[in-house]
């Protein structure tokens, strides 16, 4: 988990509490008791650990609390956990050795030994790469959309499904199915948002699929209630399962991540309560289920919606009747940090769960917005500049949501930013002129990196 959401405090508010680790080490203790020592270089080497991974009492720096800790029942041999901000070291405590072998094997990185390293995945630069894309858009039709295969449609520039991130001081390593899916053995991967979860939902699918025909995966829906209602156009979301690892990987829809509940239920054309102080039903019921839990929302946050969805917004089970907090933009927020701190009240007794919010993916509408004559023609990857330098996220409510929280920040909005050529533009599957859509991306593609970006975080 190399996130660096707290590394992105830096400049900010560098003062001494635990919420601004930068960078947290591990120096071995009694390391030749453990017996994954072969793995580990000498005692007197230190270990970074990204500080996401810590959660920080900022009110008491003595109370620091380690998730995968709460996994482990016995200690066969210690570590020490410091935290070093600003060449300054605290010591935390100890925590037992296997949990850093075996648990986060990826978070050691012994290459780093003695000198500081600091990893923010969202910070580095696209580099072209023959390797990319994942998948061929010709394939995977058990699972891409046509409406986002640009490979099906008149579009004839496809130099932007050939670039890979390159994160400035995190390892990334190559994404590869099989490796990826016997590390997800025997576990569920959510995906909850909107059509842009949606879309990285499909990406994951057809990148551990590789994009070829897998009659063997299995549709799951029923399990989660995915299924197909008289008269709609599509279910909720679906759900599919690799039985050779026994991986499930779904997706569902709730674009605001609040829950809806309709206020007369036999009438069709009925009101929404959109409850923003509560987690969607869906949610709820089945996060004991899952393994790792990716969020997003952001697009569906605007007027219109909410009047074309009938959504008339709730607090505390009862009408809204707050005026500022009906403006939407306050709302929104309201809902992201109720949400965010619902899953960190619950991550305590969900050891095996980990969440992560994705940021908002960027829109590129130019010379109008999408109703009014918006387009983003720019076929040239990177003309705009390949590189994200800034520490902070382009996402400051996601950033302050997540922050000091057991909740992650998937932070691709800067890296995005870059990739204005990526989006379906004016291509459709039916080839008629039209509609631009300079939100969704054309698969593969962009959101094909978010998820190797989740991926090297797991
Ligand atoms: C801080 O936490 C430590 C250990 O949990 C506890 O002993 C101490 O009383 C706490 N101090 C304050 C000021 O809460
Ligand atoms: C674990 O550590 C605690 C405190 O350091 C010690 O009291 C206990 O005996 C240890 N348990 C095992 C199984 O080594
Ligand atoms: C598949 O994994 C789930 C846990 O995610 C477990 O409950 C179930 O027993 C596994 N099924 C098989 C056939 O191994
Ligand atoms: C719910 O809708 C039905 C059908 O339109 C209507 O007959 C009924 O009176 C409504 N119930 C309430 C409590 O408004
Ligand atoms: C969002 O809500 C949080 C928590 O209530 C608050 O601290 C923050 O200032 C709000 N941010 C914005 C942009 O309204
Ligand atoms: C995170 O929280 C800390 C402590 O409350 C604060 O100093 C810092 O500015 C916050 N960072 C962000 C990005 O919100």
């Amino acid at each position: 988990m190399k996130g660096g959401n707290n590394y992105r405090l830096r400049g900010r508010n560098l003062s001494l509490t635990l919420a601004v680790l930068i960078v947290t080490t591990i120096a071995l203790w009694a390391w030749e008791k453990n017996p994954f020592s072969n793995t580990l270089p000498s005692a007197q080497e230190r270990y970074i650990i990204p500080s996401s991974d810590f959660h920080a009492d900022t009110r008491n720096e003595s109370a620091v609390s380690w998730n995968p800790m709460e996994k482990i029942g016995e200690n066969s041999s210690q570590v020490i956990i410091t935290a070093a901000a600003k060449g300054e070291e605290k010591h935390f405590g100890t925590a037992p050795v296997d949990a850093i072998s075996t648990i986060i094997p990826e978070m050691i990185d012994s290459t780093s030994s003695s000198q500081t390293k600091i990893c923010n995945y969202a910070k580095g630069r696209w580099v072209a790469d023959s390797r990319r894309p994942l998948y061929s858009g010709f394939g995977c039709k058990q699972w891409l959309s046509g409406m986002w295969a640009c490979r099906l449609t008149q579009r004839e520039d496809f130099s932007y499904e050939g670039y890979r991130w390159q994160p400035e001081n995190c390892e990334m390593p190559e994404f590869e199915r099989l490796t990826f899916l016997e590390r997800m053995q025997d576990k569920t991967i959510a995906f909850i948002g909107d059509s842009l979860g949606r879309q990285q939902f499909q990406s994951l699918m057809c990148m551990a699929s590789g994009g070829e025909e897998s009659p063997e995966v299995e549709n799951v829906g029923k399990k989660y209630g995915l299924v197909k209602a008289r008269g709609a156009i599509r279910p909720d979301g679906w759900a599919y399962r690799f039985p050779k690892t026994n991986t499930t990987i779904l997706y569902y829809w709730s674009a605001s991540l609040s829950d809806l509940v309709p206020l007369n239920i036999s009438d069709r054309t009925t009101d929404v309560a959109m409850h923003l102080d509560r987690p969607p039903a869906f949610m709820r019921q089945f996060l004991n289920q899952f393994d790792v839990l990716v969020l997003n929302t952001g697009h569906h946050w605007n007027r219109g919606k909410l009047n074309a969805n009938r959504w008339v917004m709730h607090v505390d089970g009862k009408p809204n009747e707050d005026n500022k907090l009906a403006e939407i933009r306050n709302a929104k927020n309201f809902t992201i940090y109720s949400i965010v701190r619902w899953l960190d009240s619950q991550l305590p007794s969900h050891p095996h769960l980990k969440v992560f919010f994705r940021t908002i993916s960027p829109r590129h509408f130019v010379n109008g917005d999408w109703n009014t004559g918006g387009t983003c023609d720019n076929t040239i990857p990177l003309s705009g500049g390949s590189e994200v330098v800034q520490d902070e996220s382009s996402d400051p409510v996601i950033e302050g949501a997540v922050n000091g929280t057991r909740v992650k920040i998937l932070d691709i909005t800067a890296i995005s930013q870059l990739r204005d050529e990526g989006h379906m533009s004016h291509y459709s599957i039916r080839g008629t002129p039209g509609g631009n859509d300079c939100l969704h991306w054309c698969l593969p593609g962009i959101p094909d990196t978010w998820n190797e970006l989740l991926i090297a975080q797991i």
